[in-house]
């Protein structure tokens, strides 16, 4: 249905002009029409001021088979958050209590908590436990205007079980309406039974996960945690190789606990993103800006795990492609809120309010691979967006810390109403 939301106090197209992403300077520019009117079926099919939609309807230029108001309202395309981990079992508040009693996540981990103590869960976990969970997370982003989300496995670290957690996100594209893009992380961790013997999981994850998975197309991305304590440089260069080899795009949690050289690693492999990327060295942005690797920040991480932030700054201004995702997890960033994420990247990361829409929005999906048809409000592109109850897109981030979202459409559709 061909649809016209007229009187829209401030509408944020993103205009790219067809670029992937926008870097640098570029990323002050969100394209704001004030008093705007957008008319979409599926698609965008015209965007301007609500005076040039009369005209238009007037002079029979553009028709609409439903007229809504949006008056003292802002439409801002939907969020891209392309960094979670939202289909797992069980809790760990106890953890997180700790550390807020200052042990550190990494003596957490080695105690027995951490990633495995949520493998443990997910994999006495049924599919529907799993998916249930993660139809709870997602419906949860997108009443706060996510629209397009990325999910890993991860916290099965068996075949079995990572095979499990895949067809729980497959299921997940039935019942959400969201966008969602899969990755495989078998190489989240090495799990308890290899614990003396890594290559020999490395070898399981290169002759049999991985070619189990691309048979079976169960996931678009490969992504590996490369940090101190997690795999090596090696490590992740032999299972990211061969995810390549079979034709997976890859992606990489790097430099999150220790400047480790794996956003430099990310470049040289092609990878689609860098994430986390708290300890990136200088050479390391400037072998991502190179390379058009995506440096995915998440700045919950540092929120919830009390660490310092990434240098947004350094990496806008070096115009590395910059963008931001909840990294949606039970034990680093359990937030599914990508505004919460928006505030955190202005008031601790020094991001500027536009800077952090282009980087929740069309960068986002430039680390999906979609820029091609989400991240923005552009003519052709997918009607995905949220109409938030506040005059500018300012607001957003001046009255923190509640749901602005008051509806979340995709492809044209009204998903989610308050
Ligand atoms: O993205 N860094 C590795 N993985 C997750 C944390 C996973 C967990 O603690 O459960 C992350 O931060
Ligand atoms: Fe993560």
């Amino acid at each position: 249905m061909k649809t016209l939301i007229k009187n829209i106090s401030s509408l944020v197209t993103i205009d790219a002009q067809g670029k992937k992403a926008l870097v640098g300077k570029e990323m002050q520019n969100i394209s704001e029409i004030k008093n705007a009117a957008i008319l979409f079926d599926e698609k965008i099919l015209w965007v301007g001021t609500n005076q040039e939609a009369n005209e238009k309807l007037e002079k029979k230029e553009i028709s609409a088979e439903k007229i809504l108001d949006a008056r003292g309202k802002t439409i801002i395309p939907g969020f891209v958050d392309s960094h979670t981990h939202i289909v797992f079992a069980g809790n760990r508040s106890e953890d997180f209590a700790r550390r807020l009693r200052g042990v550190s996540y990494q003596q957490i981990a080695s105690e027995g908590g951490g990633i495995l103590r949520t493998m443990i869960a997910t994999r006495a976990a049924t599919l529907e436990e799993l998916v249930e969970i993660g139809t709870y997370l997602g419906s949860n982003a997108l009443k706060h205007g996510t629209t397009a989300i990325e999910i890993k496995s991860g916290y099965g670290l068996t075949l079995e079980s990572e095979i499990k957690q895949l067809q729980a996100i497959k299921e997940l594209k039935k019942i959400l309406p969201l966008r969602i893009s899969t990755t495989f992380m078998g190489a989240h961790d090495f799990p308890p039974e290899y614990k003396n013997n890594h290559q020999k999981y490395i070898d399981l994850l290169c002759e049999e996960m991985l070619p189990k998975v691309a048979e079976e197309n169960l996931a678009e991305f490969c992504d590996v945690f490369i940090d101190e304590g997690y795999y090596t440089i090696q490590q992740g260069e032999q299972v990211l190789q061969k995810a390549a080899e079979l034709g997976f795009k890859l992606k990489v949690h790097a430099d999150e606990l220790s400047s480790f050289g794996a956003a430099e690693l990310a470049a040289k492999l092609g990878a689609v993103s860098a994430d986390h990327l708290l300890f990136i060295s200088d050479q390391g942005i400037e072998a991502l800006r190179k390379a058009g690797t995506v440096a995915t920040l998440l700045p919950g991480v540092a929120y919830f795990l009390r660490m310092q932030y990434a240098p947004a700054r350094k990496i806008i201004e070096k115009n590395a492609i910059c963008a931001l995702a909840s990294d949606c997890n039970p034990g680093s960033s359990f937030t599914e809120n990508m505004q919460q994420i928006l505030s955190l990247s202005v008031t601790n990361m020094q991001m500027s309010c536009e800077e952090a829409l282009v980087a929740s929005t069309l960068n986002g999906a430039a680390a999906l691979l979609k820029s091609n048809q989400i991240g923005s409000l552009e003519i052709g592109k997918s009607a995905d967006f949220s109409i938030l109850n506040i005059p500018t897109y300012i607001d957003l981030f001046y009255h923190f810390g509640i749901n602005h979202v008051e509806s979340t459409w995709i492809k044209g559709k009204m998903e989610w109403e308050a």
